[in-house]
């Protein structure tokens, strides 16, 4: 049984209202917060570090999902964990070490996920399974909101296949909307990241409606 979850990117929320943000999109049946930690080197944009994260924690009710688009990504690892995250997701293609990452993020407690670029394939993730809980499919390429879904149904099919029975979760970052969550859903994805289609023109729309939409189809 997976249930769909939905996971808004406060990336595209009012960065001076975090916490009514936050408190807005649980109200309305978020199941997760999922948080675009950038860097300026492994993707084109800066975001939030630790101490965001640590600042925002009190107001998040749910699950704080960390997506961190960084390298290198091991000197992080302690300060997002004790910041609170829940869920501490790292790149395969922020290092030639991600085995390593994987490992040291599982030993702080956390839950670890691996993200795969558009550009990478399914088997990057193979050999990582018994290391992860959650493996996040980038449907955009990393860096902003608001870009086109790329359309990797297959690529989410072939992981669902590759991880069989273990409890790992197949998130979707990256153009969801009630137009593209079905088809994602229906290939084996169940965490959906949305950030500009629930906080658009500034008010939070209805994150339930993605939920509904699914269990339509
Ligand atoms: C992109 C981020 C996504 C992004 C999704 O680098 O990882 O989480 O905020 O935004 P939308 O839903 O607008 O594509
Ligand atoms: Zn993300």
């Amino acid at each position: 049984d997976r249930k769909i979850k939905i996971a808004p990117s406060i990336l595209s929320a009012d960065f001076a209202n975090f916490g009514a943000e936050i408190r807005a999109i649980e109200d309305q049946g978020a199941d997760w917060v999922h948080v675009d930690v950038m860097d300026g080197h492994f993707v084109p944009n800066l975001t939030f570090g630790p101490a965001m994260c640590k600042a925002i924690r009190p107001h998040i009710r749910t699950v704080m999902d960390v997506h961190l688009m960084i390298a290198p990504v091991d000197p992080y690892i302690a300060a997002f964990a004790e910041a609170g995250a829940d869920v501490i997701t790292a790149h395969v293609e922020a290092g030639p070490h991600i085995h390593r990452t994987l490992q040291a993020i599982r030993a702080t407690g956390k839950k670890a996920g691996l993200a795969l670029n558009p550009g990478t394939p399914a088997a990057a993730a193979e050999e990582l399974l018994d290391l992860v809980d959650l493996v996040c499919v980038m449907t955009v390429n990393p860096g902003f909101g608001g870009q086109k879904f790329l359309d990797l149904t297959d690529k989410v099919r072939t992981l669902r296949r590759m991880i069989g029975d273990r409890p790992i979760h197949i998130e979707i970052d990256g153009g969801v909307t009630t137009g593209t969550a079905p088809l994602v859903a229906a290939a084996g994805a169940d965490v959906l990241v949305a950030g500009s289609g629930v906080f658009s023109g500034g008010s939070v729309a209805n994150p339930a409606a993605y939920g509904a939409n699914i269990a339509a189809i």
